[in-house]
């Protein structure tokens, strides 16, 4: 399997796109968990250059920081804190246009200014959140939520 990955200029549909065809293919055939997140991330950043694209994944009674691209994280969440804990707590997309007017939000970086986290659901029951952040207030909306939530769903746990 070749490793490249084809980045595209369009509309946020026309990247979501392109993108998702590859992602399959990334991930198709491989059943490590790790390696198939580490590359989901790596795949998102390099399309959309976002400040910080990662997962956490539930351990315990906490979100425990997993692959991801970007700035150093913090490590820990626990359920109902933060946008990621909240999305947790709640097991439904989280979409926050201009985090400091997100009641707790966790500023892991200073300059993150909006976010959206997705919450990974099997069998009812959720097993960890992807979450994205910009520097741009504003950045995502329905559009991204679809999509993200596509990719999320090729994830076998
Ligand atoms: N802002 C998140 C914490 C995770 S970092 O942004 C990577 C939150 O409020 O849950």
């Amino acid at each position: 399997m070749a490793e490249d990955l084809t980045i595209i200029q369009g509309s946020k549909e026309e990247q979501y796109q392109a993108l998702i065809p590859q992602i399959k293919a990334l991930i198709e055939g491989e059943t490590d968990l790790v390696a198939n997140l580490a590359n989901i991330v790596s795949a998102l950043k390099e399309q959309f250059g976002w400040l910080w694209v990662g997962f956490y994944l539930v351990k315990g009674d906490q979100l425990v920081l997993g692959p991801f691209q970007g700035p150093v994280a913090c490590t820990r969440i626990n359920k109902g804190r933060g946008v990621c804990g909240s999305s947790w707590a709640k097991a439904e997309t989280l979409i926050v246009p201009d985090v400091e007017k997100f009641p707790g939000h966790i500023a892991c970086s200073s300059l993150s200014r909006s976010e959206i986290v997705i919450p990974l659901i099997n069998n009812g029951t959720v097993w960890g959140i992807l979450d994205v952040d910009s520097e741009h207030l504003d950045q995502f909306n329905e559009t991204d939520k679809q999509y993200l939530e596509q990719i999320t769903g090729l994830v076998i746990f």
